[in-house]
């Protein structure tokens, strides 16, 4: 829901060793499109493993205002009962996404092809991000949009009464607009086509075949095509949400740099579009042991074994790999400023329109903490001190960034002095037992900006 409570200082301290198991929760992506597709279909879908942070949340209550019924059993178990392809009700108020610019984006587009009018907002990050990238393909299939200057939030979408479908070329590296416009043409009749230069991840285009839907996708001189058939009636799924590989990130990249460590993570996703930090990681000279590969719910997944890897080295991150690690940037600069040498990070200005401008975010945060970094507009680059050798000392500021919150305390575990951040409340979007799971692994945190 938009809008925090009181802000939570915390912070970090040096401290053991992390050991141990690590039982990450489910994939903020797949959760949001499960729930998605959903109510889309007709019957029951059970879910087992969803995330229940409050982005997810968030995109379960929408779902309820557009006319689905969705129920909470177990602990990570949920059940939709879908309204259909074109079945969504009018919501009888305006759809709060909160800090979610997945759950947005991809529910507009969901009710873009239903003679249907809802309105959106969200909290004070959500609404600064950009929306037109969403809604000028939505109005290719009839839709129309009015929001705030820059097509910001709150906006109100007008669904097409008579939608057609598009072919669309996506003109930024987005998994939300890709799956905006999908997830628009599931009620457009005849072939909606998506053509993305750079691949991102692919979880609704999986999905969407899962539940029956008619979707190909091949690689062309354009890019990468995806030819979705409209107006399917899709048939209700049992989904098992994989582990967050973006949230497994901040326990892997933790044990990296924390003297002594050793931790397992079960059954994390390894979906080729959301693996690159693992890439970068090993060419740094991370020690990741891949154990029990094997695929489950359609995506791959292994349990990742991660040791201290004091011997870790700056790279280049090549720009094409940005799309599969584009939220792994926090905490990769942060290891970065552990390893020895620079690591530069080129073609990241994605970084800049995220829950906050992440570049900017972790430049100031690291400059707090005694790192020495460069940016422009496209790059971040980060002079490593070693292992041990960050000061830290400083409160960073999180701009309402849950990823950047993480990021901040995982420096904290290593740097010389602890690491304080302004506001841990927005880590609940995402992975709302951080705190524990970290302090069941050997981490120190104090409530409070310093120590
Ligand atoms: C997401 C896509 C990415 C990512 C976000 C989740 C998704 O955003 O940063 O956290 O689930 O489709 P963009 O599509 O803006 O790159």
């Amino acid at each position: 829901m938009s809008g925090h409570g009181d802000p939570l200082p915390m912070t970090a301290l040096r401290g053991g060793p992390l050991r141990g198991v690590a039982e990450v929760p489910g994939d903020k992506s797949i959760s949001h499109r499960a729930l998605l597709l959903g109510a889309l279909s007709v019957g029951e879908t059970r879910i087992t493993g969803l995330l229940e942070g409050q982005d997810v949340l968030d995109t379960a209550r929408a779902m309820r205002a557009f006319g689905a019924e969705v129920t909470h059993g177990g602990p990570g178990e949920w059940a939709v009962n879908g309204v259909g392809v074109g079945g969504f009700a009018e919501p009888e108020d305006v759809i709060d996404c909160g800090n979610s610019g997945t759950g947005v984006r991809l529910i507009m587009g969901a009710m873009a092809t239903s003679p249907i009018t809802a309105t959106f907002t969200g909290d004070a990050s959500l609404r600064k991000r950009p929306m037109g990238r969403v809604t000028d393909p939505l109005a290719l299939f009839g839709a129309a949009s009015h929001g705030r200057a820059g097509g910001r939030l709150p906006m109100t979408v007008v669904g097409a009464a008579e939608p057609v479908p598009v072919r669309y070329a996506v003109p930024v590296a987005s998994a939300q607009v890709k799956s905006a416009v999908l997830l628009a043409g599931l009620n457009a009749p005849g072939q909606t086509v998506v053509i993305e230069g750079a691949a991102t991840r692919d979880h609704t285009e999986r999905m969407l075949a899962g539940f029956g839907a008619e979707i190909t996708a091949e690689d062309s001189a354009e890019g990468r095509v995806i030819t979705l058939t409209g107006q399917p009636e899709l048939g209700p799924q049992r989904i098992a949400v994989p582990c967050d590989p973006s949230s497994a990130a901040f326990p892997v990249c933790a044990a990296l740099i924390v003297e002594g460590s050793d931790i397992l993570v079960p059954g994390i996703g390894l979906n080729p579009t959301r693996a690159g930090l693992f890439t970068t990681l090993q060419e740094m000279g991370a020690d990741l042991t891949f154990e029990n590969r094997r695929e489950e719910g359609g995506e791959p997944v292994a349990d990742l074994r991660t040791r201290f890897s004091p011997a870790m080295k700056g790279i280049e991150v090549p720009p094409e790999r940005a799309p599969t690690m584009i939220d792994e940037y926090p905490i990769l600069s942060v290891v970065a400023a552990f390893a020895e040498g620079r690591t530069a990070m080129r073609g990241v200005k994605e970084l800049r329109v995220k829950e906050s401008d992440r570049i900017d975010a972790m430049a100031r945060g690291l400059e707090a903490c005694g790192v020495t970094v460069e940016e422009d507009e496209d790059t971040l680059i980060v002079h490593g001190l070693g292992p041990g050798g960050v000061p830290g000392g400083a409160t960073c500021a999180t701009h309402l960034d849950h990823r950047i919150a993480m990021s901040f305390l995982c420096a904290g575990m290593a740097a010389k002095k602890p690491v304080g951040i302004d506001d841990a409340a927005p880590i609940s979007t995402s992975f709302p037992v951080f705190e524990p799971l970290m302090e069941a692994l050997g981490a120190r945190f104090s409530r409070g900006e310093s120590a």
